[in-house]
């Protein structure tokens, strides 16, 4: 039932996020809805309007309730949140134990029972009203780390249904993930899934082992049969494996061929002072995207004079993120210092050294900014994938620029002719910037090239065909409708 009482639509489709693709902005007198930030919402988004469903997931405003909504070919599901859970879900167990655990360990993770106790009250919300809304033996896709214990939810209350679950984000090593408390929990809800899906092998690897370590259970290649709750019999067999996501490469490649993108490039330059080297980095404001380091490798090369003032600027468009969580203030004032330093020292009255944007800007924009930059600066200290390295290289209809990439993002894996960078290494940072900065005209076009030939077959189309069909192939198998067939 909705909150006015009537009843509600069923779907053969259904996606279950934390954030619905649109946030609800209380700060317009009337509120509107605005475009929800990161890089599941710019994937997934696309998906749903190829496979007309529901998507369940919250609307980004604490203590309100909204009615299912129609928005762009999609039904919207609003799940709400109260204010505590906001701190004790969202941004306590989400991002201040998982997220940092989930990635190395750049900052330390915080282990509180309270903020458990309420991610198992807010998953078993989000499985209740995802429930409802799924038409028998309907698939039903599960996405990321903030709602980990879904598929087992769904999977007692639903057993009709095809569960897939996706990872946006690293799965740790053992040694890391031992640390959690509830972590038997955690593998017990996503084996809920037919289907787990990661962005890497080797996070794949690392969910297996954990299950084999942990959980006691043998794994065949990417299978791993799950037995009832009560132990007595087999409930399924969940596979996990790699689907590396990707972006609408199509959509930005025409986007950054229109006239008006073109013209808006030029006149970015223009309105910067014509640098001869325009650098960009393009981030979340979260410290997993190695922004510092970049910004001391840049500040570096200034310092030494391995780049001439006037030479180069770099431009650095932070999406605010979490800012109320303790890390994600520390690294805005520790960004913003740098910037401050480098341009202090550096800028000219006609020239700036570091041009940083703290907000959002439309897609038309971005795809003006990737097209302009001479070098894209992607950094990042752990990243399950990156869209924004590819996002760069779709929109290069020139074939021209370079990339830097962090070999600890996924992306580095299909992107393999950017320049790799090992961030922690200042020194081979610059001298990798430098190397990019430097590049023949040749070499950068035969590199980019290679990059977009591969981003034209390997987009987001592919990766939710290849995941959807799978999906749906595993769980036909188990209802005995056709042969189990991994693709
Ligand atoms: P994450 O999911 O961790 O934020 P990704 O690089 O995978 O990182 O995805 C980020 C997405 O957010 C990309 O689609 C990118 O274009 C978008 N984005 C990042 N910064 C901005 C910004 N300042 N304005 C608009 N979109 C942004
Ligand atoms: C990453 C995560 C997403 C998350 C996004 C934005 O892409 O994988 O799950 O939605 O960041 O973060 P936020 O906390 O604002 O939802």
């Amino acid at each position: 039932m909705t909150i006015d009482g009537t009843q509600d639509e069923t779907f053969d489709f259904v996606v279950i996020a934390n954030r619905l693709p649109v946030d609800r902005d209380m700060s317009t007198e009337p509120p509107t809805w605005r475009t929800s930030p990161g890089g599941l919402v710019t994937a997934v988004a696309p998906v749903m309007q190829q496979n007309r469903g529901a998507w369940v997931g919250w609307a980004g405003a604490t203590d309100q309730e909204f009615d299912p909504f129609d928005l762009d070919d999609m039904h919207l599901v609003p799940v709400p949140l109260s204010s505590e859970e906001i701190v004790r879900y969202y941004e306590g167990f989400s991002n201040a134990t998982l997220w940092p655990l989930y990635h190395d360990l750049i900052v330390h993770p915080e282990y509180h029972r309270t903020w458990w106790d309420d991610y198992v009250r807010v998953n078993e919300r989000f499985a209740e009203r995802a429930a409802r809304v799924a038409s028998p033996g309907a698939t039903v896709w599960v996405h990321d780390y903030q709602l980990q214990l879904v598929p087992a939810l769904l999977r007692e209350a639903r057993p009709d249904l095809a569960i897939g679950f996706f990872n946006h984000i690293p799965f740790p090593g053992w040694e890391l993930f031992a640390q959690l408390p509830w972590r038997s929990q955690v593998l017990e809800g996503l084996l809920g899934a037919d289907l787990i899906g990661f962005q890497r092998a080797a996070d794949a690897a690392n969910f297996r082992r954990a299950v084999r370590i942990n959980l006691n259970r043998s794994t065949k290649d990417t299978a791993i049969t799950v037995p009832t709750a009560d132990g007595e019999r087999e409930s399924h067999v969940a596979h996990a494996r790699a689907f590396p996501i990707s972006i609408d490469t199509e959509e930005l490649d025409q986007l950054a061929r229109e006239e008006r993108i073109v013209a808006r490039a030029r006149e970015i330059r223009s309105e910067l002072g014509d640098p001869d080297v325009l650098m960009l980095g393009v981030d979340r404001l979260d410290y997993t995207k190695g922004i510092r380091h970049r910004i001391k490798a840049f500040g570096e090369l200034l310092n030494d004079g391995s780049i001439l003032p006037g030479e180069a600027t770099l431009v650095q468009i932070a999406t605010p993120s979490r800012e109320r969580i303790e890390q994600y203030r520390q690294i805005r004032d520790d960004v913003e210092l740098a910037v401050g330093r480098i341009n202090g020292e550096h800028s000219t009255l006609d020239h700036q050294a570091v041009h940083y944007f703290h907000h959002s800007y439309p897609r038309d924009e971005m795809a003006a900014y990737y097209l302009a930059a001479d070098v894209m600066l992607v950094t990042a200290l752990r990243d399950g994938m990156n869209l924004v390295a590819k996002e760069y290289v779709a929109c290069r209809t020139d074939d021209d620029g370079v990339l830097v990439l962090s070999e600890f993002a996924g992306a580095a894996e299909q992107l393999t002719q950017a320049v790799t960078v090992n961030p922690y290494d200042i020194s081979g940072l610059k001298a990798r910037i430098l190397m990019a900065v430097r590049m023949p005209d040749a070499e950068r076009r035969r590199r980019m090239r290679a990059m977009r030939r591969k981003l034209r077959t390997e987009d987001v189309r592919r990766w939710s065909a290849d995941f959807l069909g799978t999906l749906r192939g595993l769980a036909a198998a188990r209802q005995g409708t056709a042969p189990a067939v991994m693709q």
